[in-house]
């Protein structure tokens, strides 16, 4: 979730009669066992829908069984254990074709959440298509908002060490500094290995083209917001460098960030867009921010080498309700705190909009996709735990595939002192020197 105000969800859903009436029948529901889902007969969706918080399942289970959509996801409730005391259940078309779940807000509980649905008994997900389908923040270098972003990379920014700004080196343009490194600029000189997944080019490609058409839903008062960013002190400037933030909201391609810490002001998003590109080696740009996707990604990735899951199945879909920076002449904290952009309830719409023909496209063509798309690039994280070769990461010598260097699996070169590895996975208080002597022992670089 990326919002302007918590509070404003939660009004938001007060407000809303019916979202309040599935809210009283969802506690009402959780005092009764629901459907238990015999081991034998699990369920198989051809679709999982997942979101973090209610106004974003809200936005489908209030609109599918209406004309046109898909039908009732309260067709079957599956209680998962394991998933978020506020939201066990995943809630299902009659025939468990499309599931939605809601995973709760931030890395932790979106691990969590992915962790219990991706390991539990009660599903075969082998063959199931992932739609990630969550509001986010906007840069306006690259979009605006309600605008609906389909990404191929997922950068998480935030693994990084921080210095409080005011006791920043006077030279340095940010606080952040990669992990294993002693300067912003440096490449990370160590790896959790969840800094960078790349999902499949072919279905984000499939899912824009098919999206691309739908009419979005907007505001007046967005329309009046957008205009300010090409306003201020240095107009033409401002309006070349802004020219994504000052149009009506579109389907775009784009990539987003994740970090657990809610960011807002220009240093930062441009530091971002730094990190962004340092960490994927120039081919990421930093398009929407949000807190949960590499964690998602991370659970599919694991569920993928338990050959429970395909993680070549993923879409990434985030939609903009808000700008990540202010636009020139007011300050980060006027546009995080009183700004009104108008894009909440547009953006949670749009999700919709956007989402329900990839779902209904995956539906109708299912033979197709039950084989799966080409994704034509590679797909995994930054360690190629898939197998093949990133473009991004600190690379290797002498093997294609950084973490079979790292498990010692592909003999010679690959047997590597394991010590080695632990303290390069330790980068806390290493600094350039430690990290560089545990890259060497690690990577052989
Ligand atoms: C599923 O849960 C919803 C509310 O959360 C409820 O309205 C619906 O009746 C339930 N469906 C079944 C099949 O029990
Ligand atoms: C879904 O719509 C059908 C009719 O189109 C209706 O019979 C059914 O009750 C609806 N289900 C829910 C959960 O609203
Ligand atoms: C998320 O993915 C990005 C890029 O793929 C990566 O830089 C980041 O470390 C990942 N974060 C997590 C928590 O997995
Ligand atoms: C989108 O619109 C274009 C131009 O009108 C058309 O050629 C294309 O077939 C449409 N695509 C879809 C998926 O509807
Ligand atoms: C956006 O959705 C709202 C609520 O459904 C509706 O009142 C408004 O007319 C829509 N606006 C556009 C531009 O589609
Ligand atoms: C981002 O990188 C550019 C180019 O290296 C640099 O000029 C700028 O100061 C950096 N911005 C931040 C906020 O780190
Ligand atoms: C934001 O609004 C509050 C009142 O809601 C006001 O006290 C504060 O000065 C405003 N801050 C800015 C930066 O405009
Ligand atoms: C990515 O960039 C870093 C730093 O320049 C470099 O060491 C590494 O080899 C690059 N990775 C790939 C896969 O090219």
């Amino acid at each position: 979730m990326h919002l302007i105000n918590i509070l404003l969800s939660t009004l938001w859903v007060a407000s809303t009669s019916l979202a309040s009436h599935i809210a009283r029948s969802s506690a009402h529901l959780s005092q009764h066992a629901q459907r238990t889902v015999d081991p034998n007969s699990k369920v198989t969706p051809k679709v999982v829908i997942i979101t973090m918080f209610p106004p974003e399942s809200d936005s489908w289970l209030l609109e599918t069984n209406k004309t046109g959509g898909i039908g009732s996801l309260f067709g079957l409730n599956v209680t998962v254990p394991g998933f978020s005391p506020i939201f066990p259940h995943a809630h299902c078309l009659a025939d468990g074709s499309v599931c939605l779940i809601t995973t709760g807000e931030g890395e932790i509980n979106a691990a969590s959440t992915m962790t219990a649905l991706l390991f539990s008994p009660l599903f075969d997900l082998r063959k199931t298509y992932f739609l990630i389908a969550g509001i986010a923040g906007v840069n306006p270098h690259h979009g605006t908002l309600s605008d609906v972003a389909f990404a191929k990379f997922a950068v998480q920014v935030s693994l990084q060490y921080e210095f409080d700004a005011r006791e920043v080196p006077g030279h340095w343009s940010t606080g952040y500094v990669p992990l294993g490194s002693n300067h912003p600029d440096q490449y990370p000189g160590a790896s959790y290995g969840t800094e960078v997944f790349e999902l499949s080019g072919g279905l984000r490609d499939w899912a824009w083209g098919i999206a691309k058409n739908v009419s979005l839903n907007d505001s007046s008062t967005s329309a009046v917001y957008r205009a300010n960013y090409q306003t201020g002190p240095q107009t033409s400037m401002v309006a070349a460098k802004y020219r994504q933030a000052i149009r009506k909201p579109s389907i775009i391609k784009g990539d987003v960030v994740t970090s657990d810490v809610y960011f807002s002001g220009t240093l930062l998003g441009e530091s971002v867009e730094n990190t962004t590109k340092l960490f994927t080696n120039g081919s990421a740009v930093y398009t929407m921010t949000a807190q949960e996707d590499n964690a998602t990604l991370e659970t599919i990735l694991r569920a993928h080498l338990a050959k429970l899951a395909d993680f070549r199945r993923v879409i990434l879909m985030r939609s903009a309700a808000d700008f990540d920076r202010p636009y020139p002449g007011i300050s980060c904290l006027e546009n995080l705190f009183n700004s009104t952009q108008g894009a909440f309830q547009p953006s949670l719409r749009n999700l919709y909009l956007a989402g329900s023909p990839v779902v209904q496209g995956i539906l109708k063509d299912w033979k197709r996709f039950e084989l799966g798309i080409e994704p034509g690039n590679y797909v995994g994280d930054i360690w190629g735990s898939l197998g093949g070769r990133p473009e991004f990461g600190p690379g290797v010598k002498g093997s294609d595939n950084p973490v079979q260097m790292r498990r010692g699996l592909d003999g010679g070169e690959g047997e590597r002192d394991l010590e080695g590895v632990s303290g390069w996975l330790n980068p806390v208080g290493k600094g350039k020197v430690g990290a560089m002597r545990a890259r060497r022992a690690v990577w052989g670089v």
